[in-house]
């Protein structure tokens, strides 16, 4: 793709995030209908569903021959990752969404041929927007961000899922207790712009394919390290337990976890 074309896409795709961002702030007011998915810590609203809908027809419109794995359902069933894939997340972080009106994201991502091209978080009540990829740099709205210097875990803050915590997952509060301080986000996008920015050296969830999507993207622009827990590459299409770190962090992680995977 020439740069051309790529900023083209660029400047598309940050419309629809303001757009998307207006709509979720309006209907921020309203009831919101919420229902639970698989428990009553997974939650889904209208908002969640109407905004996905909204980026899907922004898509198809824009560029008909793609294939949309949305959170929600109103994509494609995916099989195979050739020719354009994007990946939506309409709302990051719903319980945030839903308790705390704020810490959620929208996050959009583009994968042409299974690589990744163009990545965004969009923090949407603060209006910071994490935004590009391997050849346009990245971005924190408009300031070029630097690599994350390439700080080990002792030295760093980590962040966790909640149940990584709980749970003990692979001996992690043993990684919690090894690093400068654990903290909990609640939005897997919010915990990887943390990453991005360098306030943090590690963050590790199971996560789905859309919650890691476009971090992956903006992480490895950087040059942070991401991967399985384990250390092994992510598969775009399945879920895992992914580690994002600075190499450093990574490094000092895994013979803490050592055969707990
Ligand atoms: C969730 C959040 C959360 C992470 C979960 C995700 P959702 O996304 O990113 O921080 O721990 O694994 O499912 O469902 O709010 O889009
Ligand atoms: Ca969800
Ligand atoms: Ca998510
Ligand atoms: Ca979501």
């Amino acid at each position: 793709m020439n740069e051309t074309e790529l900023y083209r896409i660029d400047r598309t795709v940050k419309q629809w995030l303001k757009t998307s961002r207006d709509f979720i702030l309006a209907k921020m007011g309203e009831n919101l209908k919420i229902s639970q998915k698989t428990s009553r810590k997974d939650l889904v609203t209208n908002v969640d569903k109407e905004n996905e809908k909204l980026i899907i027809s922004k898509i198809r419109t824009f560029a008909p021959n793609s294939q949309i794995l949305g959170e929600e359902g109103f994509g494609d069933q995916i099989r195979q990752t050739k020719g354009w894939v994007w990946v939506v997340d309409p709302i990051d972080g719903t319980m945030n969404f839903v308790k705390q009106r704020d810490h959620f994201a929208i996050m959009i991502a583009l994968y042409v041929d299974g690589k990744g091209v163009l990545g965004y978080i969009y923090d949407v009540v603060n209006d910071q927007l994490f935004s590009g990829g391997p050849d346009l740099g990245v971005f924190q709205n408009e300031h070029l961000l630097p690599a994350p210097e390439n700080v080990g875990l002792r030295n760093g803050l980590i962040s966790l899922s909640g149940p990584m915590v709980i749970h003990d997952r692979f001996n992690f509060q043993k990684v919690a207790e090894t690093s400068s301080g654990l903290r909990i986000y609640g939005s897997a996008g919010v915990e990887m712009a943390h990453l991005l920015k360098g306030e943090i050296v590690a963050y590790v969830s199971y996560l789905k394919p859309w919650d890691f999507g476009a971090g992956k993207i903006l992480a490895e622009s950087l040059g942070l390290a991401v991967s399985t827990v384990d250390g092994k590459p992510l598969d775009m299409l399945s879920s895992d337990f992914v580690m994002v770190a600075t190499v450093q962090a990574q490094q000092d992680i895994l013979p803490i976890i050592g055969s707990n995977v």
